[in-house]
């Protein structure tokens, strides 16, 4: 990657000026930042190529031969249960002739390649082939299937393309204290879901940080559950990771410890976390359920998410009638995207605008200044 184009270096310029300044006096990224193709090379190569990622939870892949996909930097990757129960994540593609191996989520002992059956164990080693036996040269011993660096980290998989990064509980070591007493490793995975939406990734990432739109743009869901005088931001800015937490409001359907969740005390039994870990894993985790977003960018204009949701074990051993129940609850969250995704879209759209500038953030965007921080961070980082 040569260095960015004239354009492109005063944008990010500009962005880390702004980044630098204070918040008060901070306004939204140009449209330049979210529309612009060698804004989206920088970010591949220098943030989704480089930070870690998370295609979900580990509870998602319990078994051995569990497997789910996902991609990074534009890299097909797969994470899998391999024989010794560990999660390990692996190129998506054949060493033959560059087929996708696995498509969706599954289970199975070995990796057939849906275009000549070339097969791997759990550990990406190439363990079967057909007709191979007059290839000059050939053993199925020298082929297997790179290995993608892959953490897990308080129940979460986290891949990176970089062997050099810092390990991820090096990374998150200022939030562990906030994220272990909620046990997330024992949540129960209940629904996960992969969507595409039409907006820049960044407008998606921004809209989960702040919760200044909550009282309108989800007036007919969860709008008011959120008091905005409980919100806490860091009181610095971290380069791996932004957060707020906020204590739910009385009238909150969801967001309360349950009587037998005994590892939350006090105000943390009605708290919820909501942690960005940059560039695109963000969760929100609550007594009693957690959601997730993880995200990869198609293009400038499109946006992979991936949406699942878990539920606090406690919780999900008192239901009565678990598919009704997780059913609605699942109902209520993807109303919630739905909102989210009019939004998003809305503002992909309006950005194009010839005359569109970006504006003056509130002290409840808090996070879209650290997110900025981040992105100057990286794209102006030397190759
Ligand atoms: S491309 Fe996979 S077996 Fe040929
Ligand atoms: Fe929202």
């Amino acid at each position: 990657m040569t260095n960015p184009q004239p354009e492109v270096a005063d944008v990010l310029s500009g962005l880390r000026a702004v980044a630098d300044g204070p918040l008060s006096s901070a306004v939204n990224m140009p449209s330049a930042m979210y529309h612009s193709d060698e804004v989206l090379a920088l970010e591949q190569e220098r943030a989704f190529g480089r930070d870690w990622v998370s295609p979900g939870l580990a509870a998602e892949i319990p078994e051995v031969g569990d497997h789910l996909t996902w991609s990074i930097a534009d890299q097909p990757v797969f994470c899998v249960r391999d024989a010794s129960g560990e999660v390990r994540t692996f190129s998506n593609v054949c060493r033959h002739r560059m087929m996708t191996l696995v498509a969706g989520d599954g289970n199975s002992r070995r990796i057939t390649c849906p275009y000549h059956s070339w097969t791997y164990d759990l550990g990406g080693q190439l363990v079967g082939t057909n007709h191979m036996e007059h290839t000059d040269g050939f053993d199925r011993a020298d082929i297997c299937l790179p290995e993608i660096r892959t953490e897990v980290w308080q129940g979460w998989i986290y891949c990176t393309l970089d062997e050099n990064a810092p390990s991820v509980a090096e990374l998150l070591a200022p939030i562990e204290g906030f994220v272990v007493p909620y046990g997330v490793a024992d949540y129960v995975p209940v629904h996960r879901v992969d969507e595409v939406w039409d907006g820049n990734w960044k407008f998606l990432t921004e809209n989960f940080m702040e919760g200044y739109h909550l009282p309108v743009t989800h007036r007919a869901t969860l709008g008011t559950w959120m008091p905005m005088t409980s919100v806490v931001f860091p009181d610095e800015r971290h380069g791996a990771f932004t957060y707020q937490m906020f204590e739910k409001d009385e009238n909150a359907v969801y967001g309360r410890a349950h009587a037998d969740n005994d590892r939350l005390e006090g105000a943390w039994r009605s708290t919820t976390f909501m942690p960005t870990v940059f560039p695109s894993h963000m969760y929100i985790l609550a007594p009693d359920h957690l959601w997730y977003l993880s995200l990869r960018p198609l293009g400038t204009g499109q946006v992979q998410l991936r949406f699942g949701i878990a539920l606090a074990p406690e919780v999900h051993a008192s239901l009565d009638d678990p598919e009704a129940w997780i059913s609605e609850m699942v109902g209520f969250f993807t109303a919630v995207c739905e909102e989210d995704r009019v939004v998003v879209e809305g503002i992909h759209a309006g950005s194009r605008s010839p005359l569109a500038r970006p504006g003056p953030l509130s002290w409840l965007e808090h996070e879209l200044h650290h997110f900025m921080g981040y992105l100057a961070d990286r794209l102006m980082a030397s190759s």
